[in-house]
């Protein structure tokens, strides 16, 4: 069900789940103070009531009412990314529902750039608690009609268009004066290191690991397989509709070129090795390409470059099954 930002706004403070568009995926909202609403998000995502949620907020002038220390470098990260696809996560006041923060002493805050968002923030003066708008576990959606296909028609979407980046956001530890990567984003790790005057801090007890990267997250149905040469993907794909009539492959290629030709009856999405542009396109291809019922779906992968750390990730968690 679409709704227009008013209805959306009126069904939040209802203590209702909307739906909502950001620049990274689809958000499945709820007024963040509003614990019987926190508890609907896990409900319909099926989500496991361990794994916390990211805030989001209108203005970074809103971080106090939920961190209890916004240190200088804390300060300093926001400042430069957000409004964007970065989340920090700080040290949480005590009045922060444990639904939130799954009873980490900590909460994960987003500014997002989608302006249709952004208004509903600023409008509102609601924090929106929101994972991204999927079943626990498959792929984030990137369109509404992603999210009506994954959670059902009747859950209320405000249509934004389609995401601009396309996957999840950063997410950046903070504590004292450190800092450390808990997920990989568009935002890279060089580009934080550069702000903070710093490297990431590698591994210390002190720092919390993200307890939602669970290994199987951002899977299609279908079986992904995983493929470093094109000749290979194409040598597989073609023993497999020999020896198995049954067994049907479609394909992501990322790559500038096919330096082989593909087989005409070989259902194929191809990408352009820009990070920026498969980051945008990644989850609508493979929604695309999971729609398609095959038995398989190789992907040739990126390079493992910095740029393309974030979707190197996606796409090792979504092979995973395999
Ligand atoms: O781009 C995004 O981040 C999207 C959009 C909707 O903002 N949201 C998103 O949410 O990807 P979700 O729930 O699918 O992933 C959030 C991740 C999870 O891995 C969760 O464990 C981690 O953030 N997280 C949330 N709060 C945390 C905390 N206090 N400490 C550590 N990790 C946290
Ligand atoms: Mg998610």
């Amino acid at each position: 069900m679409r709704v227009h930002l008013n209805q959306a706004i009126a069904k939040l403070k209802a203590g209702e789940v909307v739906a909502i568009p950001t620049e990274t995926v689809y958000g499945l909202a709820a007024d963040a103070t509003n614990e019987s609403a926190l508890r609907q998000i896990y409900t319909i995502k099926q989500r496991p009531a361990d794994n916390p949620l990211i805030v989001h907020i209108g203005d970074v002038a809103q971080v106090p009412d939920w961190a209890s220390e916004f240190s200088p470098l804390a300060q300093q990260l926001a400042t430069a990314f957000w409004p964007g696809p970065f989340t920090l996560v700080l040290p949480a006041k005590a009045t922060v529902s444990t639904i939130v923060r799954a009873n980490e002493p900590t909460v994960a805050l987003r500014v997002p750039s989608h302006p249709l968002t952004l208004q509903l923030l600023k409008e509102s003066g609601l924090a929106l608690a929101a994972p991204s708008a999927n079943k626990y576990t498959q792929l984030s959606p990137t369109t509404a009609a992603h999210v009506a296909a994954g959670l059902g028609e009747e859950i209320a979407i405000l249509d934004g268009g389609a995401c601009q980046v396309g996957i999840e956001s950063t997410i950046v530890s903070v504590i004292d004066n450190n800092w450390q990567l808990l997920r990989h984003g568009m935002i890279t790790e060089a580009q934080i290191a550069a702000i903070a005057g710093k490297p990431a801090l590698v591994s210390t007890a002190k720092l919390p690991k993200a307890p939602g990267q669970h290994i199987l997250h951002y899977s299609p149905k279908t079986p992904v397989k995983l493929f470093d040469s094109l000749a290979a993907l194409i040598a597989y794909q073609q023993n497999s509709t020999n020896t198995y009539a049954a067994l049907t492959c479609a394909a992501l290629i990322i790559d500038d070129n096919l330096s082989q030709p593909l087989s005409a009856n070989f259902n194929c999405i191809h990408l352009p090795k820009k990070a920026d542009y498969v980051a945008e396109h990644l989850y609508e291809s493979l929604h695309r390409l999971d729609a398609l019922n095959v038995a398989q779906l190789l992907v040739l992968m990126p390079p493992s470059a910095p740029e393309w750390l974030a979707i190197l990730d996606r796409l090792k968690r979504a092979a995973h099954n395999v």
